[in-house]
Formats: structure tokens, C-alpha cells, sequence
């Protein structure tokens, strides 16, 4: 009898206790070893109601001792008590399950490895979008071939609260309110806008993909707290979506890993990508695009890719199945650097606020002129606010981030430019 232990009883938790229960023959039938849910170790203890016939306790590390549970289910997601736990859990010779994306991202390279000494499984197959099988394709099917490419949504939270500023003027504030009461969020929501959840998942995704070390400490973050109703608008105008999205990739002699808004053509299938859901395009010099779509957040998509973990777990107990190549295996690509965001080419979004008067656009069109940068789109508007700077939005060709960045300095310096000017990458036609 296997014996299950899950640590944190919130929505996914709850959620997982009902999926194995529901489906406990159709489970049974993928695995050779009967199991039981021996242990809940929840911190919080009072106001929740418990299964019968499981032990509860407070005391999450009792299950990281040896003989408590072979396979511990983690759905905490904090990194300080969490790390401690997996650790001992696996030096104790404990199969683990996580959804912990933080974890991983921070700890990841040294649990992978000691998971691997140590013989025992690691699962995390729910740290990324959800539902979305999209470890453990890359760990099985994609092998094979060089991917080129991985970008999509990855952050349900994000793209909750961009598409209800698009589709109903909702302020952000009002739309991240509402994500929380549907338990998109996280606990620190922070996370969602700030873009580190989707650092977090894309991080592990780029060394999955390219058996890279996690590589968080070197990538390019930004979230959606910049992102205003003005901007979904004049993007809208010139046929753009705002989308937040992870990309990790080849790109010469480096790899590509970052997170950021972007301006996505409304024809663009991720443009398509509504609500919570998330979508993951990935490119491979073989099986040219694939694209893996689902539900990102939520207690019973998350728990469903737990019991994915779960079932493989079982059988790499058993020994029944070992086509999974569980490990993680780093290769010769370790040693590529992730390129700096500036060296990164893309169209870029500008929003310029200028004094209405005559030769300003004149002066801006110069300074792109004077760094190669053309204009591929450009639209002025009357102002909308009591004063008198006139919004002027453009989209240019594709350059690097540094010739933007110098374009944008010597504007600042123009006499009738006023405010920051804004910017916001344009999804690229090849991404
Ligand atoms: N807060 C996350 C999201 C949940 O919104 O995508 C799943 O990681």
C-alpha cells in the first residue's frame, strides 16, 4: 500500500483529496500498487473540515520522516519552509509531487539533482499552467529534436485582468479584486502582476527545454502594473491585443528567457487566449509549431495535473512504467548565457506625450531617424485629459532594446515632450 501525504490543505488541496477519491478505479486501472492518502499536515487547522479515516497534523515536516508516507504531495508554496521539507523528504527516500513554481525556480537545480541521487520522483508537473501537459511533453515527446522556441500565456491572472480592462473598461484594480475572488491569484498576488509567477514558469520551462541550471537570477521581468486603460486602448486602434507572456528560446549563441507585456496582432492565436485560460506555442526545428492550451489556475485543473504526477509516481515506484525519463539530465547547452533583454530585437509600442505644437513630431521622427529606427504605424490624438499634451503612439520596425532606450533618452530632452515616455515590446512576426 502506497502511502500519500499532502502538505497545505487550501483549493488544490481539497481539490486533489476529491479527484483521487472520484476517481479512485479509474486511477487504480493506470497503476500496479494500491495507495491511500495517509496524512494531511495543514498549518492551519481550524475551520476546515477533513476527510475521515486521514490523520491530520500541523507538523508538516512529521511526513518528511522516514516511514510516515512514500510520496509527498506539496501544495504549500512558500519557499522558506517548503525547501527544508523536500529536502529532508528526499534525503529520507521520499517520492515528491510539487506545484511549487517558487521553489523550483530558487532551489530547483539542487532538488533535481539530489531527487536523482537520491533514486527517489519528482513531479511537478502542476507548477506550470495548470492543466497544461507541458513538462511532461517536454520531457517525453520533444526530446528528440532542437526546440527553438517556447512563448505563450503563462500567468491566468494576468490575463484575467488584461482582458476585462480590454472587454470592459475595468480599471486593474477592479479586475484584480475580481481574479482573487475566483482564486486565480496567488496568496501574494504581487507575484501575478508584478510577472514573477510567470518568471518562475518560464524559468523552469527554459531548463526543462534546453537542460539549462534554473536560470531566474539572469532574466528579464517585467509585469502588468504599468499597462493602463489608454494603452489597451491605442493598442486596440492600431489592431493589437496587450498580452503578458513568457518567452524562452535559441537565439544565436545564447538563450533567450524573459517575461513581459506585449503587443500581440488581434488575428495572433495567443490574441485568442481569454480569461484564465493559458497557451503554450512551442517550435521545434523538426515538428515546426505546436500549441498546448488550458486552464491555468484553479483548484481543480491544478489538482488534475497533480494526479498526472501522481499516477507516474505510482508506477515509477512499481517500476511499472519507466518510459518517463523522470530526472532531469543537464546537457552541453548548459553553458549558454541568456542573452540581455537590450540585445533582444522586436517592434516596439511608444507613447509619447508631446505639447500640441507645430514641428514636434518633426523632432521625435529625427531622433528615430538618427537611430535606424523606422515607424512602421503611427496615430496622434486629441487630448483626453484636461491639459495640453496630445497622446502620439507609434509602433517601429524591429530593433534592439538598446537603440530604443537611447531614442527614448534624447526625447526626454525634447522641450515639448513631457511625461515618461512608455514603451511596450511588440510581439515579433517569427516569435
Ligand atoms: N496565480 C497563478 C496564475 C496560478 O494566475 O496563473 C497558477 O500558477
Amino acid at each position: 500500500m502506497i502511502k500519500i501525504g499532502i502538505c497545505g490543505f487550501g483549493t488544490v488541496g481539497q481539490s486533489l483529496v476529491k479527484h483521487l477519491s472520484d476517481h479512485k478505479d479509474l486511477i487504480a486501472n493506470k497503476t500496479s500498487l494500491e495507495f491511500e492518502i495517509a496524512y494531511i499536515a495543514d498549518r492551519s487547522i481550524h475551520k476546515k473540515t477533513y476527510p475521515k479515516n486521514i490523520n491530520v497534523t500541523t507538523d508538516v515536516m512529521e511526513l518528511a520522516s522516514p516511514g510516515k508516507v512514500d510520496i509527498l504531495v506539496e501544495l504549500i508554496g512558500d519557499v522558506e519552509l517548503t525547501y527544508p521539507l523536500i529536502k529532508n523528504a528526499i534525503e529520507n527516500k521520499i517520492h515528491i509531487i510539487t506545484a511549487n513554481k517558487a521553489l523550483l525556480a530558487d532551489k530547483g537545480t539542487e532538488l533535481f539533482e539530489l531527487a536523482k541521487e537520491n533514486d527517489v520522483f519528482f513531479g511537478f508537473e502542476a507548477s506550470v499552467a495548470g492543466a497544461i501537459p507541458i513538462i511532461r511533453n517536454l520531457k517525453t515527446c520533444m526530446t528528440n529534436e532542437r526546440l527553438t522556441s517556447i512563448h505563450g500565456i503563462i500567468n491566468g491572472t494576468c490575463n484575467y485582468i488584461l482582458d476585462r480592462m480590454s472587454d470592459s473598461s475595468l480599471d486593474f484594480s477592479n479586475a484584480l479584486e475580481e481574479a482573487k475572488e475566483l482564486g486565480y491569484a496567488e496568496a501574494d498576488p504581487s507575484f501575478d502582476i508584478n510577472g514573477m509567477d510567470a518568471a518562475h514558469k518560464i524559468s523552469i520551462l527554459s531548463s526543462i527545454a534546453y537542460g539549462i541550471r534554473l536560470p531566474l537570477d539572469n532574466i528579464y521581468v517585467d509585469g502588468i502594473e504599468g499597462i493602463s486603460l489608454m494603452d489597451i486602448k491605442y493598442a486596440k486602434e492600431l489592431g493589437y491585443k496587450i498580452k503578458h507572456v513568457g518567452i524562452t528560446g535559441l537565439s544565436d549563441n545564447s538563450i533567450e528567457c524573459r517575461v513581459h507585456p506585449v503587443l500581440v496582432p488581434v488575428k495572433d492565436i495567443l490574441a485568442q487566449v481569454s480569461g484564465v485560460m493559458n497557451s503554450v506555442i512551442l517550435k521545434g526545428d523538426r515538428f515546426g509549431t505546436s500549441m498546448l492550451y488550458g486552464h491555468g489556475a484553479g483548484g481543480s485543473a491544478t489538482a488534475s495535473a497533480v494526479v498526472s504526477d501522481f499516477v507516474d509516481a505510482i508506477n515509477f515506484i512499481s517500476k511499472k512504467d519507466l518510459s518517463i525519463c523522470n530526472h532531469q539530465n543537464y546537457n552541453t547547452l548548459e553553458n549558454l548565457d541568456i542573452k540581455d533583454i537590450n540585445d533582444i530585437e522586436c517592434p516596439f509600442y511608444l507613447r509619447i506625450f508631446a505639447e500640441d505644437v507645430s514641428g514636434v513630431m518633426a523632432e521625435i521622427t529625427n531622433i528615430l531617424a538618427n537611430q535606424n529606427i523606422s515607424i512602421e504605424a503611427v496615430t496622434q490624438h486629441e487630448s483626453d485629459r484636461n491639459n495640453t499634451t496630445i497622446p502620439i503612439v507609434m509602433i517601429t520596425n524591429s530593433v534592439k532594446g538598446d537603440l530604443i532606450n537611447n531614442a527614448i533618452k534624447l526625447m526626454k530632452n525634447l522641450r515639448h515632450v513631457k511625461e515618461e515616455v512608455h514603451f511596450i515590446r511588440v510581439l515579433k512576426s517569427d516569435e
